[in-house]
């Protein structure tokens, strides 16, 4: 197209500004089409879960779906929407970036690459220094594994058992069989143990062993924590076996917990911090390795040695020096911490009125897992929850744990809803369970 004319010579404004348009074609069509050209597999599972909707309009914690209903998002895609959907504050930080740059090249020095570094070295426990920025989660993972084999000159890397670090190749190495089984053999020199048990720990970890690999809390096993001492062991048993210590905050880091990092609850530094999902703002995909001054040795070597033509471009630079200084607001950790305990009042009461389906629940902040009698039960309240206007998955290794995972700008109001269409999601599962329906456990 060429001076405002299309290849056939008719006018044709320069630039269209529908492509963001919401809800164009009535939902029914839009799922039609995902299934025929994006996944019918996903279909089958969301309608499976009586969640075949299509998300629309997103504002806060909420998301409306094309035919309006209105659910809060308690997943928070793991994180991603920390600051809840288009916060005030980086829709503006991203549409002012838009005013001036771009992606940037990623071989070239960067200006926003350089001052979010600084920044983060500033927030990062301990002396932190260095950061290399990646698209993905996995994609960090994947580095922090490769400086760690690079630096220590050991193949051998300690995951835990239902660890889970994204989906490429180191990352998924270190992760549990379930997302791995079919693309055996992966890499060598991998070894799981079980998460809090620093004996096993300690006997996996030699004098081959590059580094341990460890979510500060695991999410996809079902939000576990630890032991107070785990943390200081996993410290000291790695020094010994002079093992770095790899710390993937990818859902943990960033306020979540109540804390900057969830693992200041124990005051170690770790050698590497990986962060992901939430360092976005939602806005523009950005992840990160955080890592000691020491390891930079390796790199100084080779500072080509890792490539990654996304890896922190300057439009989610300027988006995640946005997003830290709404985390980093006066108020912004003790509001998380404050919201975290009126849930868990709420979820004493509910264990209290449904004994019959629920267990328990381990928090830290507004990570929160909301455990339920048996495996078959998650699938089930992630039905009964969308029934009632709330967004909130299972744990993939362990369904029985829902993740209760909302924004960290959830206000009072807004909590007291999820803990009212919890309960009634457990009354509704309860008739089910009576009736006979079963939701099909899906791994
Ligand atoms: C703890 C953790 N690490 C790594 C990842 C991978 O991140 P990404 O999906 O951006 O590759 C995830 C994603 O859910 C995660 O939860």
């Amino acid at each position: 197209m060429r001076d405002g004319k299309n290849e056939c010579g008719q006018e044709k404004p320069l630039h269209r500004t529908d492509y963001g348009i919401i809800g164009a074609k009535p939902q029914s069509e839009i799922v039609a089409e995902f299934a025929a050209f994006v996944s019918p597999g996903k279909v089958d599972v969301y309608r499976a879960l009586g969640f075949d909707a299509v998300p629309g309009r997103r504002e806060g914690v909420y998301i409306w779906d094309l035919e309006g209903k209105r659910y809060v998002n308690c997943r928070s895609s793991g994180g991603v929407f920390n600051l809840g959907h288009r916060h005030p504050s980086m829709v503006v930080a991203l549409k002012s970036a838009l005013e001036s740059l771009d992606i940037g090249d990623h071989m070239l020095l960067s200006e926003h690459r350089a001052k979010l570094a600084a920044r983060l070295a500033e927030l990062t426990p301990g002396d932190i220094r260095y950061t290399f920025f990646t698209p993905s989660g996995g994609e960090a993972c994947d580095l922090a594994i490769k400086l760690a084999r690079g630096y220590t000159g050991r193949p051998g890397i300690i995951s835990a058992i239902g660890g889970y670090h994204g989906h490429t190749g180191f990352a998924l190495s270190a992760g549990d069989p379930r997302f791995k089984k079919y693309f055996e053999p992966l890499m060598p020199g991998f070894k799981q143990v079980p998460f809090g048990d620093a004996g096993a720990l300690e006997r996996a970890v030699d004098e081959t062993t590059a580094a341990v690999i460890f979510e500060t809390l695991p999410a996809t096993a079902g939000i576990l924590i630890p032991p107070d001492d785990y943390y200081p062991r996993v410290r000291e048993i790695c020094d010994k076996a002079g093992a770095l210590l790899i710390l993937d905050e990818v859902q943990a880091g960033l306020g979540r917990t109540g804390r900057m990092w969830a693992i200041d609850e124990w005051q170690v530094v770790p050698d590497m911090l990986v962060l992901g999902k939430g360092l976005s703002g939602g806005m523009y995909p950005i992840s990160a390795v955080c890592y000691r001054p020491q390891i930079d040795e390796f790199l100084r070597r080779d500072p080509f040695v890792h490539l990654s033509s996304f890896g922190g471009a300057d439009l989610g630079c300027a988006c995640a020096l946005a997003m830290l200084d709404e985390i980093c607001r006066p108020g912004f950790l003790e509001h998380v911490s404050e919201m975290g305990e009126r849930f868990e009042r709420g979820f004493s009461e509910l264990k209290e009125k449904h004994p019959d389906l629920v267990s328990g629940w381990r928090r830290r902040g507004l990570m929160m897992a909301f455990e339920l009698k048996e495996d078959r039960l998650g699938p089930m309240m992630t039905y009964a929850l969308g029934k009632n206007g709330v967004i909130a998955v299972f744990s993939d290794f362990r369904p029985k744990a829902m993740q209760i995972m909302p924004p960290l700008i959830i206000e009072p109001d807004e909590v007291d809803f999820v803990l009212d269409a919890m309960d009634r999601a457990l009354s509704l599962m309860r008739k089910m369970l009576a009736d006979g329906v079963e939701i099909p456990y899906i791994p």
